[in-house]
């Protein structure tokens, strides 16, 4: 399995704070059978969340080299997790933002509360320059939960949707399981991810949030979800 969405490395958001911690969460992805993680610190403008692509970099390709010495069977590439704005276009063409494993594919993070005034628009002027939105986990967002076809016109204007595993386990409150669940039956799921911050409590397993779409949407329909996520890091397929 491929997690497009998670926290792994140390000291540069809200995720681990050590080391040790990134590989313990290494160790439980892996356990949990991920093979590739694309890590996507928070990246918001004018907030103390703003690393630098190169340092992502660097840090990426130290967590890789830990992993091989530790013999963790798991590969980590370098994404972020961008808070919406209007000049998406511009971040990306500037490259002060990262898209994940360096594809077509941005993963942009709404607010919690509502959707901002002109979404549609922000994903259409993406699109025109190649570079095709992931919404992270819309499921969270109380405008959606109150209105879950909403994400139907999200859809049409061209963006991909990645819900988190946990929200069908209900560790994110009923509203975001009954909405998640709500978007399976849709059929408007593009991608399954961990979101994990920690090696304790959001941690990166994937299987369990599986397990419970599995009996809405049936084993087939997962695992041709999970072969198509490898489209987010510019890959057909991995089996
Ligand atoms: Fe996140």
């Amino acid at each position: 399995m491929i997690d497009i969405h998670c926290h792994l490395l140390p000291n540069v958001d809200d995720g681990p704070t050590s080391w040790e911690e990134s590989l313990e969460m290494a160790r439980l992805a892996s356990q949990d059978g991920i093979r590739i993680a694309v890590t996507t610190p928070h990246w918001i403008q004018r907030t103390k969340w703003e690393p630098s692509p190169d340092e992502i970099k660097k840090k990426v390709e130290e967590l890789n080299n830990k992993l091989k010495e530790n013999e963790i069977p798991l590969t980590i590439l370098p994404g972020m997790e961008v808070g919406i704005s209007e000049n998406l276009p511009k971040l990306v063409s500037s490259g002060e933002v990262l898209t994940l494993g360096e594809s077509h594919y941005l993963l942009i993070e709404i607010p919690f509360v509502s959707l901002p005034l002109g979404i549609e628009e922000i994903i259409f002027n993406l699109k025109v320059m190649g570079i095709y939105p992931i919404l992270a986990h819309p499921e969270r967002n109380q405008e959606l939960q109150k209105n879950p076809k909403r994400i139907l016109d999200l859809v049409k204007a061209g963006a991909f949707v990645q819900v988190t595993a946990g929200s069908f386990c209900g560790y994110f409150g009923e509203q975001a399981k009954r909405c998640v669940i709500q978007f399976a039956k849709f059929g408007v799921l593009h991608a399954v991810a961990s979101d994990a911050h920690s090696a304790k409590e959001r941690m990166p397993i994937l299987t369990t949030g599986l397990k419970v779409l599995e009996e809405f949407i049936g084993r087939e329909q997962v695992e041709l979800l999970l072969a198509n996520t490898y489209r987010f890091i510019g890959m057909e397929s991995v089996t």
